[in-house]
């Protein structure tokens, strides 16, 4: 009998280290990094109908419409190497809706880890990311610097990452959370996103160990 694949969500507010940990946790687990903001930034750059759309509620920090995000959110985790490696959810579900469209699928995940940073912190990691567009890397500019000069001379800066911009992020994110982690009370881990990256990786790398030898233990048990 073959274990299930683990299915993990990540969450936390904005620039808490979520694409950070998603990097090492996927190198660790080989999951399948489902990242919303990753997927519509992709589709904004693509100049699809769907990034379009999503472009001016992405440039000024406000939620994309659901019918737009939890559509292509469905469509990826029925993907057939997702199904096979796992899959490992960040930046969805972002509202109760949201959580209720994944409910009524029965798509519910193993493991529900917040990173939590306090709000001071947040703006100055926001300010200070690059993103190499080549590889994907999430640099910030004195956290993590580029490794070489080719590197830092391609890096970019996302539009919503300016100060005001940031703030009324975070602002839609307090006001959906508390309604979002009822639904996961149960599988529930929060962790302290305010410590050095490897350190969070450590404690995360140990949690998501722990589900996965529960979950051969029950395919064992039959
Ligand atoms: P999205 O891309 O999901 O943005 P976000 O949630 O605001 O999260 P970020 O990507 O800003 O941060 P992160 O937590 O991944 O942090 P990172 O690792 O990069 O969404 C963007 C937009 O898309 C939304 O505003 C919305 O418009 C739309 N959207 C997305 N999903 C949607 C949905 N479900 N519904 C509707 N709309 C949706 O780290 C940040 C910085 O800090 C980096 O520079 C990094 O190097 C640094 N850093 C990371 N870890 C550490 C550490 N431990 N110590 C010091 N520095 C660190």
């Amino acid at each position: 009998l073959q274990t299930e694949p683990l299915k993990v969500m990540i969450s936390g507010a904005p620039a808490s280290g979520k694409g950070t940990q998603c990097e090492m946790i996927v190198q660790k687990f080989g999951l399948v990094h489902i990242s919303t903001g990753d997927l519509l930034r992709a589709e904004v750059s693509a100049g699809t109908e769907i990034g379009n759309k999503a472009k001016e509620y992405m440039s000024t920090g406000r939620l994309v419409p659901d019918e737009i995000v939890t559509s292509m959110v469905t469509t990826r985790l029925s993907q057939k190497d997702v199904k096979e490696k796992g899959w490992l959810l960040d930046g969805y579900p972002r509202s109760f809706d949201q959580a209720q469209s994944l409910e009524k699928l029965k798509i519910r995940p193993d493991i529900y880890v917040v990173l939590d940073v306090p709000d001071e912190i947040l703006i100055n990691r926001c300010v200070g990311r690059r993103l190499d567009p080549v590889t994907g890397k999430i640099y910030h500019i004195k956290n993590f610097p580029p490794e070489t000069e080719e590197i830092k001379a391609r890096l970019i800066t996302r539009p919503d990452d300016t100060e005001e911009k940031v703030n009324s992020r975070l602002q839609i994110y307090k006001q959906n959370v508390e309604a979002i982690l009822s639904t996961y009370m149960d599988i529930l881990k929060k962790i302290d996103g305010n410590r050095p990256k490897e350190v969070i990786f450590k404690d995360i790398d140990s949690l998501l160990s722990q589900v996965q030898k529960e979950k051969e233990k029950t395919t064992k048990l039959g």
